[in-house]
């Protein structure tokens, strides 16, 4: 059995999240900057389901069979044990390495779930088409997220830029020419579980108000559909300020996230926003690729903690 690679790229939601969860359309590119890496290596003479675990990132070493069940790395290698049918798994090492920042609003847990259930998946020999990769690490989502849409581990798992609406075909961004985004880490960790907590809370004490909102929410998300299939950078920047006017109305952004919005757009970005679960994490700008060093170094200069440089592009499904 040969030695395996998988990787599995960070996300950001260019509109909609939130809104997501009560089933309206969101829009989220692959990030491939930033990535989890994880390599499987045989242990030819060791017993069958000795599994070795090294995530030097968290400072972890350990056979699997000494993590809880409920940890992600056990949680992910019975969900792929049990679709396929396996009760006992080659010996192996397994090394995980991930650039994505924690807490972000990047997707690395999905990003995470998605590379755990592919490497455990093609070590056993079983190439998962996507859908199933979707379905399986959407598991995994649940298990540390409550209620998650769907939509992290499915940007994640397709690598390609999607409009996500729950329950409903997954469609390929179609967008005129790439676009270019920059993404900045607020440095305050966010917390989509809580996130998501609170905006249900909200909701159910007040549905018709919240309920129109995310309707709102959904609308922006429709017209900036439109507006990427046209090209139309312009008027994308004005729905991502108004998507992100109603993320604060939600109570998910940050002070900092704010700040950082506010300096993206006094530098003329074509608009900014909260992106992901939000309380914190990150924030991303629609720009003109020649703005891009200009408006990094004024959002270090206002405190973020890192920035990265990324573009909205089209591939099909
Ligand atoms: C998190 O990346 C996006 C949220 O809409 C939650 C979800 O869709 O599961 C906040």
């Amino acid at each position: 059995m040969p030695a395996l690679k998988v990787t599995a790229p960070a996300k950001t939601i260019l509109f909609g999240e939130h809104a997501v969860v009560y089933g309206h359309p969101a829009i989220a590119i692959p990030v491939n900057q930033l990535k989890t890496t994880i390599t499987i290596q045989p242990n030819p003479w060791g017993a069958s389901n000795q599994i070795t675990i090294h995530a030097p990132d968290i400072g972890l070493s350990t056979a699997l069979e000494e993590l809880p069940n409920q940890h992600p790395f056990s949680t992910a290698f019975s969900v792929v044990m049990q679709h396929l049918g396996m009760t006992t798994y080659p010996a192996c090492t397994v090394k995980i390495n991930s650039t994505i920042p924690i807490a972000s609003g990047l997707g690395s847990s999905a990003s995470l779930s998605v590379a755990l259930i592919k490497a455990f998946s093609q070590f056993a020999g079983a190439d998962l088409p996507s859908q199933t990769l979707i379905d399986l690490s959407f598991q995994l989502e649940t298990i540390y997220h409550g209620t998650p849409s769907g939509i992290d581990n499915s940007v994640i798992a397709l690598n390609q830029g999607i409009l996500f609406q729950k329950g409903k075909p997954v469609q390929a961004l179609n967008s005129a020419k790439p676009l270019p985004i920059v993404i900045a880490n607020s440095g305050v960790a966010g917390n989509t579980k809580q996130a998501v907590a609170g905006v249900r809370e909200s909701w159910q004490h007040n549905k018709p108000y919240f309920d129109a909102l995310f309707q709102k929410i959904g609308s922006t998300t429709w017209e900036a559909l439109q507006a990427l299939e046209n090209g139309d950078e312009i008027r994308l920047g004005q729905l991502m300020n108004s998507n992100h006017r109603d993320l604060q109305t939600l109570r998910v952004s940050h002070p900092k996230i704010d700040r950082l919005v506010e300096t993206a757009l006094k530098h003329d970005a074509l608009g900014a926003k909260l992106c992901g679960g939000g309380l914190g994490g990150n924030m991303i700008c629609l720009i003109h690729a020649e703005q891009a060093g200009e408006i990094q170094k004024a959002l270090m200069q206002a405190g973020a903690a890192q920035t990265y440089l990324t573009q909205v592009e089209s591939r099909e499904i």
